[in-house]
């Protein structure tokens, strides 16, 4: 991550006159909120922070920022969190960090949703650059039922995300459990977001359909 790309990034935040901000998740927000801190402290801004996971409520505890709910602040002026992969029509695939529920919450409730990412996270066509497959949040006792319907109406492999430093499954935030499905094409993703949502027991996807109004890129050579 490079500074020009989280200045451009908050350039933007700020010129809309914006006080609330959803903080998402991930290795790339921490660049963006150490800026963000930086810049209250130094021009005295009055900014409100509603974190999208147990890591963003850390990171903004640690810098010192305004931590706020949904409950308080259902409306968010913009949304920042990075992404796993970013197709040509800004479709995105995240949860690799298993965060996706809240993620897609707090960019719901957010007037802009804005995704940074480094290049190799820019993909023609979803799969090309990220290999693990769409996250898919699910109640535990539904795992497989959930699994095998995937596999059964849209191919490819689906797999229990298990944790490392434990023996047994990643339990999220929400004390669910993270299903991998490694699909084998490109699809209409609209329609198969909708379609695994309808499926019993499924809680929400990592596929983000039309909700990304920009995203920067952070490139090798440090340019936007
Ligand atoms: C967390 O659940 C994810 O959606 C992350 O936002 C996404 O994986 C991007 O993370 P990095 O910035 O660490 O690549």
């Amino acid at each position: 991550m490079c500074d020009p790309q989280i200045d451009l990034f908050f350039f933007f935040f700020f010129f809309g006159n914006s006080h609330v901000l959803g903080v998402g998740s991930g290795s790339t927000v921490v660049y963006a909120v150490e800026r963000l801190a930086q810049r209250v402290r130094q021009e005295k801004l009055n900014i409100v922070c509603v974190p999208t996971s147990f890591q963003a409520r850390q990171l903004i505890l640690k810098h010192s920022l305004t931590l706020s709910d949904l409950d308080r602040h259902p409306e968010l002026d913009v949304a920042i969190d990075g992404a796993d992969e970013v197709d040509a029509m800004l479709t995105l695939i995240k949860g690799g960090g298993g965060c996706l529920t809240q993620e897609k919450i707090v960019a719901g409730c957010a007037k802009h949703f804005i995704v940074i990412a480094d290049y190799r996270k820019d993909s023609k066509s979803l799969g090309q650059q990220w290999k693990k497959g769409v996250p898919i949040e699910v109640i535990p006792m539904a795992y497989v039922p959930i699994s095998r319907s995937i596999m059964q109406r849209f191919g490819g492999e689906v797999s229990l995300r298990m944790a490392v430093s434990k023996a047994g499954p990643v339990v999220t935030d929400n004390s669910n459990f993270i299903l991998d499905w490694k699909f084998e094409q490109a699809q209409n993703w609209k329609e198969v977001n909708f379609a695994i949502k309808m499926i019993p027991g499924v809680v929400e996807t990592g596929l983000f359909v039309g909700m990304a109004e920009k995203v920067y890129f952070g490139m090798e050579d440090g340019t936007v």
